[in-house]
């Protein structure tokens, strides 16, 4: 029988290889190897010729990739193992995940102030985390351009119906990070206008650079700013995983229902993570609460927070906040995701 201690030495192991291979994946992304592959590259001379880099290290980062299941190898040399074009280069694509190296890697790379801020009850600014807001956004944007108004929306039929029948009809995204779920809004919905709020001013640079190359930014605008004091009137108000991020949740959510126009609602996408502290957790649960302890929690923290709660935001608490907002229709909504849960709040 194997022993607690072989199985936890066997577990750390594998973390540490799906580590390091996640840093070469990351290594190829930057360097453009897995494009110079698709696009005809083969072995160590045509990959170093096409991607620009030393034949030595190509060879090395070849034989490493195919060892780690991503390339073949075989008569024609190297090549794209099956689904990796789709996972690591279609960044659009449902299946996208090449977004995971860079966000390990922001993480990482932080580690170092989270271990400081441990000792001083500090935080550590969001804007800091630098590669992480990629990371994020990387992740989360396959989400918006496919389900938010192909799946999400549509399951609300309040919602969906307002944003497609009354001209004119203005959103408010709290948090937006990059603006892929604003863009994914304005074009879904040719009619509406999207105001994108969020106190990162990179992420709000970046934004308007990616309203405008998907050709919205006519009606996609995006301003610095914290969600507690954001104005305008709204027929709809979206928050996408950033209401645990928030240091005044409460206040967000008040200041949120106050921008309503009559028989507008709050949309919020949130993690979905057990009813209760359970542990061992799932395996999407494990991950968020990684994520929490290395940068939701130091993140919001830096925010001189009235509520710190980092990444596992359960739905009682989140439906407990929208009561004490005012809310008397909470809901949580029945739609399928394995990473979010969604309410939404009249
Ligand atoms: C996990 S990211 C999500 C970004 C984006 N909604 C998405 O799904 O890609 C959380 C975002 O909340 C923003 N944020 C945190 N506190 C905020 C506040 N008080 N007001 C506005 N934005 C805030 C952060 O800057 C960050 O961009």
């Amino acid at each position: 029988m194997t022993s607690p201690t072989d199985i936890l030495g066997e577990r750390l192991l594998g973390a540490l290889t799906g580590a390091l291979e996640l840093c070469t994946v990351e290594l190829g992304r930057q360097l453009g190897l897995y494009t110079a592959l698709r696009d005809g590259a083969h072995d160590p001379a045509t990959l170093a010729k096409s991607a620009g880099i030393d034949e030595r290290y190509a060879r090395e980062w070849l034989e490493q990739q195919a060892a780690a299941g991503f390339l073949t190898f075989g008569d024609g040399g190297f090549a794209l193992g099956p689904g990796v074009a789709e996972v690591l280069l279609d960044e659009d694509g449902p299946a996208y995940a090449g977004a995971a190296g860079e966000f390990a890697l922001g993480v990482a790379l932080l580690t170092p102030r989270v271990v400081e801020a441990f000792r001083t009850g500090a935080g550590v600014p969001y804007t800091e985390y630098g590669h992480v807001r990629h990371g994020i956004a990387g992740f989360n944007r396959p989400m918006f351009t496919h389900l938010l108004a192909g799946e999400w929306l549509p399951a609300v039929p309040g919602i969906d119906r307002r944003l497609r029948e009354q001209p004119g009809a203005r959103v408010l995204d709290l948090g937006c990070g990059m603006g892929h779920s604003s863009v994914a809004l304005a074009r879904a919905y040719p009619a509406i206008t999207v105001r994108g709020v969020d106190l990162d001013e990179h992420s709000i640079s970046e934004a308007r650079r990616v309203a405008a190359a998907a050709g919205v930014a006519d009606r996609v605008g995006f301003t610095t700013g914290d969600a507690v004091t954001a104005g305008g009137t709204y027929d709809l108000v979206t928050i996408f995983e950033a209401l645990h991020d928030m240091g005044d949740p409460v206040g967000v959510l008040r200041n949120a229902r106050n921008l309503l126009a009559p028989g507008g609602s709050v949309f919020i996408a949130d993690e979905r993570v057990a009813d209760e502290f359970t542990a061992p957790a799932g395996e999407v649960e494990r991950l968020q609460y990684a994520f929490s302890v290395l940068h939701c929690l130091p993140a919001t923290r830096a925010e001189a927070p009235v509520v710190a709660n980092g990444t596992i935001l359960r739905a009682s608490t989140l439906l407990d906040w929208a009561r004490e907002a005012g809310y008397t229709r909470p809901e949580v909504l029945d739609i399928d995701n394995d990473f979010w849960r969604f309410y939404r709040l009249r």
